[in-house]
């Protein structure tokens, strides 16, 4: 079974598979599993052609480009000495194709107040803020932090940067005045635009107190505009320094041509944790990406005319990049925007705002999924749900038992589930399935989509068999790719293109199987070694999950004189008490489910998991707690410091 080349053993068996429904089928965009093959081996076999029907046909010129690819690995050039420009194909282009009156934007503040922006509007909106940055003396090629709440000047702030070349870096209106420093004097910011406060669970949290404290130690700031969104008293307004949105923005001319930029301009900065050290700012570039962007969108989304589509990631993420504003919006859908905590009044928030906003395509992530579970059914049932046709997942591992709840209880067993895999680096989905095509196996993000061509090696590079897991790499470029660590080349280098020669690296561990679907089996380190077996985390936990009493689990290795590595499992769980039974219990659910190898040793009650800020288990912190060790490392991406105590105390 294992060697020591590297590769990962796979030991959870799913037999369960959905055929698209036949109504989906008839209408997608991705009609016939032919068609799909016929893209992909041309996507595949004459890349260049590929792409240059793609990005004529999909985005505006302002200038042709002379040439589809230049370069290698990881130094790349898409759609070379083309001229384009995101916002524009984000506004502009949908208005020539005649959808100037339709809803853009369409919002619900966590208060209950609503917004609605069409296409026309939106632009007017944008116009306005780029000729104010203007004014302000931001140029092409400046970086402006963005610490908003999820309203709908966050993505005008995005495209009114995007509209006259500046570099928005947008930083997730959690993180704190340390994380908003750091990232100002990373990336030489010199605008920060935030708001007065924001909305949260009915409190108003206030955000520009916590710039002011950033605004301190990041030297390269000269200004700060404040969008009035609490209308909370006394927030702090330095002379000179700060402006109010509603003085700077409110009074400019609604038209603002946007300004023609190279393919390579870069786009955006988008920070993310490294593991360790500081975090990186990922670089995405013009055309590329939107390109990417917008295809991806339609493709996994199945986009019709009529589809009202809420993509419930905030804007500091790569999910809200990509598929809140720069893949929906160049392909001119009505997007749901809501600013609030989903449990807020209630936890029937989400379902409430579907059925009021007839949602058609829902895409979140597993972490609330879980969430959802553990809040039990009665208020998904209050809701009428039957506007929906196609749910999405991304940025975990969705556990095949989260997977068949979201299946049965959301998508009432008619809406395919799009479980996609991608990363902040990939700038849009890689993976996923097409709703109109794909039987879905719950935990796999099945098939490549096309021009992506990954390949799963072994420490020496070489491809693995089917069925036998090991590192996921991307053999071929493609356009919405990284094109860099903002100011870290050597990192960039490091970290992505050394150790597999050739293709770029993306850090997760993955299996084909026999049917050409893939399975992510979660991050390279995270891999636990027990006597020699390697084994994912993925694996281990969805069998957890799988028992009743389970909402969450995570395991991690821990040392151990005898086998190498122990299993340690932190579970939080429902409906039992936290005993030496269950403990007892849960060891030989997993022992039948996958076998004596995967038997955690220890099994620890937590009240709840630490997550990062987007939702995802850390497991590096967990390996401390499990291993009796203090723990080291980077916790600026943690969600809830407290949690970190809690998990000592075991018993939840
Ligand atoms: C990492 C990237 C993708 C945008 C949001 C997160 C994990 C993401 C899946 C999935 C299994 C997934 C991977 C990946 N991941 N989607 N569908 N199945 N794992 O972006 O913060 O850059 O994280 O998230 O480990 O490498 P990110």
């Amino acid at each position: 079974m294992s060697d020591a080349s590297g590769q990962i053993d796979h030991v959870l068996t799913e037999d369960r598979s959905f055929p698209p429904p036949a109504e989906f089928t008839e209408r997608a965009v991705f009609s016939s599993q032919s068609q799909y093959e016929e893209v992909y081996a041309r996507a595949r076999d004459d890349r260049d052609g590929f792409w240059a029907e793609e990005a004529k046909q999909h985005l505006h010129w302002f200038e042709p480009f002379t040439k589809v690819f230049d370069g290698q690995t990881s130094k790349v050039r898409w759609f070379v000495d083309g001229k384009t420009n995101a916002s524009y194909n984000c506004l502009d282009a949908q208005i020539d194709a005649g959808r100037g009156d339709k809803n853009a934007i369409v919002w619900e503040g966590e208060p209950g107040d609503t917004r609605t922006l069409t296409y026309r509007e939106l632009r007017s909106e944008v116009c306005k803020c780029a000729a104010a940055l203007t004014e302000i003396g931001i140029t092409a090629g400046d970086v402006v932090s963005i610490y908003m709440p999820m309203t709908p000047e966050l993505p005008i702030a995005m495209l009114a940067c995007a509209r006259i070349g500046a570099i928005h870096s947008v930083v997730f209106a959690g993180f704190s005045s340390e994380s908003i420093a750091d990232r100002n004097n990373d990336a030489g910011a010199k605008l920060v635009i935030t708001a007065d406060g924001l909305y949260r669970r009915g409190k108003v949290l206030p955000l520009k107190e916590t710039v002011d404290e950033a605004l301190e130690k990041s030297p390269t700031v000269k200004n700060c505009l404040v969008l009035r969104r609490t209308g909370n008293d006394n927030v702090p307004m330095t002379e000179g320094r700060d402006l109010w949105w509603h003085d700077t923005v409110d009074h400019q001319s609604d038209d603002f041509p946007a300004v023609p930029l190279d393919s390579e301009a870069p786009l955006f900065i988008l920070y993310t944790s490294g593991s360790t050290g500081k975090p990186k700012g990922i670089l995405h570039t013009t055309a590329g990406y939107n390109l990417w962007a917008k295809r991806t969108f339609q493709w996994v989304f199945d986009h019709r005319e009529d589809d009202v589509y809420w993509c419930t990631a905030d804007c500091g993420w790569i999910t809200g990049h990509s598929y809140v504003v720069y893949g929906p919006m160049a392909a001119g859908a009505t997007c749901l925007m809501y600013e609030g905590a989903p449990n807020h009044p209630a936890e029937d928030r989400f379902w409430d705002l579907v059925e009021k906003y007839k949602v058609t395509i829902l895409y979140t992530a597993p972490t609330a999924v879980r969430a959802f579970i553990k809040w039990g059914d009665e208020h998904v049932d209050k809701h009428d749900l039957s506007s929906l046709r196609l749910l999405g997942s991304v940025g975990e591992g969705i556990n095949p038992e989260a997977w068949m709840w979201y299946h049965k209880k959301i998508g009432g067993e008619r809406c395919p589930i799009v479980d996609t895999w991608w990363q902040t680096e990939t700038g849009g989905i890689m993976m996923s399935p097409l709703p109109g095509i794909t039987a879905t196996k719950p935990g796999s993000c099945t098939r490549p989509l096309p021009g992506v061509i990954p390949s799963i090696v072994d420490e020496t590079g070489k491809d693995v068999d089917p069925n036998h897991g090991g590192m996921l790499c991307i053999a071929e470029p493609w356009p919405g790719m990284l094109r860099g660590i903002w100011g870290d080349e050597q990192r960039f280098v490091e970290q992505y293109w050394s150790m597999i020669p050739g293709k770029y690296l993306t850090g997760d561990n993955a299996r084909m199987d026999s049917d050409g679907y893939y399975w992510i089996m979660g991050r390279i380190d995270d891999v636990i070694n027990v006597s020699g077996h390697r084994l994912s985390t993925i694996e281990v936990e969805s069998a957890l999950v799988s028992h009743e009493a389970v909402c969450e689990a995570a395991v991690v290795g821990r040392e151990d004189a005898l086998k190498g590595q122990a299993i340690a499992a932190f579970v939080t769980i429902r409906g039992r008490e936290p005993n030496e039974e269950l403990r007892k219990e849960l060891k030989m659910h997993v022992r039948k489910q996958i076998g004596a190898l995967a038997q955690p040793d220890d099994i620890r009650f937590a009240a709840t998991l630490p997550k990062t800020r987007s939702g995802k288990i850390m497991r590096r912190l967990l390996r401390d707690v499990a291993s009796g060790r203090e723990v080291a490392g980077d916790t600026s991406t943690l969600e809830d410091l407290s949690v970190l105590a809690k998990l000592n105390d075991d018993e939840a």
